[in-house]
């Protein structure tokens, strides 16, 4: 199988795309209804965007004239990656922006980027600091040096937008390395960004105003959207599967570690570098895992991932201790107590102590109805535990899967999946 394209470099293409000079040319670009939502607000503030074909989509950016205020609402569905990448770029222009979300989003923190933003000099209007909510004013930001208090590359990717615009030298320190798309595809853009590491972290610098040139992004496949594959493989017997082309940034690649120190048989191969990334093809079987211990160290390379490896963690010998997870939730929706309650429900035994998950592996009895917060890799997880149970397991909505794996149904039938949909 194929993974599909990923989905933080798929934003970061139409957004980077609408900031540049001249048109950026895309391939692979995940379809998924995040990213069309990324899509319609760059047309919004002015850049055109046009879909050749599956995947294939060009951009030509505002480059100097920059953005102008969109006429209508920003919407950006569930997407906490659009909404938090674009309301950085956009800080640095002089205009008027509304933004709102879908329920999910709109209960999701964004007092994380207005922070930094109304530092560098920004105005917002956000009851509560959560969408809906208006950008009143904006440009002629003051450069800041930024260290986030949380492991984001949310905020990170917000702080380093505005920078772009802005006069002087912004400065971001990162005490543990989240993932580093934005930094590499702003070089890919023709930025002069400077990285120095930093203990477990680094410090990155822009010096504004930084014009980002038309280039060309080939987007490699989704480790986090590979993961549902690789688990699947992982837990039902004879299973022998081949997932092509996906990325393998050290920033994302913590679940397969975790994955190969738990016994794993799972070998990646065929290394290559595409559109700046490494990607490699992944070949997964059937293994007897152990139990281990996730230390809080691993949650950066690895964030979106604990839903499924818990559900892995099911099938384990042992118990699997995850710790400092305090992050999952804030997500698309609260993913520590929704794994809990996922696994519990259908007869995992599983416990929460503070922002550690523990999860011993046995029996799954399913037969549980899972409720999923209109959250995409809690919909996934809980099917994937399906495949693993004694009784089926339900969830009560998968319509929010298009967000990020729109084909997901289509490759779960080729590994020959039972999956109904009603
Ligand atoms: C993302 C960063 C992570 C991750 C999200 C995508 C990105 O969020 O959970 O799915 O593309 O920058 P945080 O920055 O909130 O950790």
């Amino acid at each position: 199988m194929r993974a599909p394209g990923d989905k933080s470099v798929s934003h970061r293409s139409l957004i980077l795309g609408a900031l540049a000079e001249g048109t950026t040319e895309i391939t692979g670009l995940l379809e998924g209804d995040d990213i069309l939502h990324t899509a319609d607000a760059v047309r919004a503030f002015g850049a055109k965007v046009k879909r050749l074909g599956d995947g294939h989509w060009q951009v030509t950016g505002r480059g100097a004239s920059g953005w102008r205020s969109p006429k209508v609402p920003v919407d950006f569905g569930n997407a906490g990656t659009g909404a938090r990448l674009v309301m950085g770029a956009a800080a640095a222009y002089n205009i008027k922006v509304s933004y709102r979300g879908d329920a999910s989003l709109s209960s999701r923190p964004m007092g994380r980027v207005l922070t930094p933003l109304r530092e560098m000099g920004a105005e917002f209007e956000a009851k509560d600091d959560q969408l809906p909510l208006k950008q009143i004013k904006g440009g002629k930001l003051k450069p800041v040096s930024y260290t986030p208090p949380h492991a984001s590359a949310q905020v990170k990717s917000a702080v380093l937008l505005a920078g772009l615009n802005t006069e002087g030298t912004t400065e971001l320190h990162e005490l543990s390395l989240t993932r580093d798309h934005t930094e590499n595809m702003l070089a890919a853009f023709g930025v002069d960004i400077v990285r120095k590491t930093k203990d477990r972290g680094q410090i990155v610098t822009i010096n504004g105003p930084a014009r980002l040139k038309a280039t060309q992004v080939k987007v490699p496949g989704d480790p986090s959207s590979a993961a549902f594959l690789i688990a699947a493989g992982l837990m039902v017997p004879g299973s022998d599967v081949v997932v092509e082309n996906v990325m393998m940034n050290d920033a994302r690649s913590g679940l397969f570690e975790v994955l190969n120190e738990m016994g794993a048989y799972l070998r990646a191969d065929n290394f290559r570098r595409s559109g700046g990334e490494t990607i490699a093809d992944l070949h997964v079987k059937h293994s007897r895992l152990n139990g281990i211990n996730v230390m809080p160290e691993r949650v950066p390379s690895m964030v979106d991932e604990y839903p499924i490896l818990a559900v892995i963690a099911a099938t384990a010998r042992g118990t699997t201790v995850m710790r400092g997870l305090a992050e999952l939730r804030v997500k698309e929706s609260d993913r520590l107590a929704g794994t809990l309650k996922l696994l519990t429900a259908n007869g995992v035994e599983a416990s929460i102590d503070g922002d550690t998950l523990s999860v011993t592996g046995g029996t799954i009895t399913g037969g549980a109805k899972v409720k999923t917060h209109h959250d995409h890799r809690m919909a996934m997880s809980a099917l994937i535990l399906g495949l693993a149970s004694e009784k089926p397991v339900r969830v009560d909505d998968v319509s929010m899967i298009a967000t990020s794996f729109p084909d997901f149904f289509d490759l779960m039938a080729e590994i020959g999946a039972n999956i109904e949909v009603s």
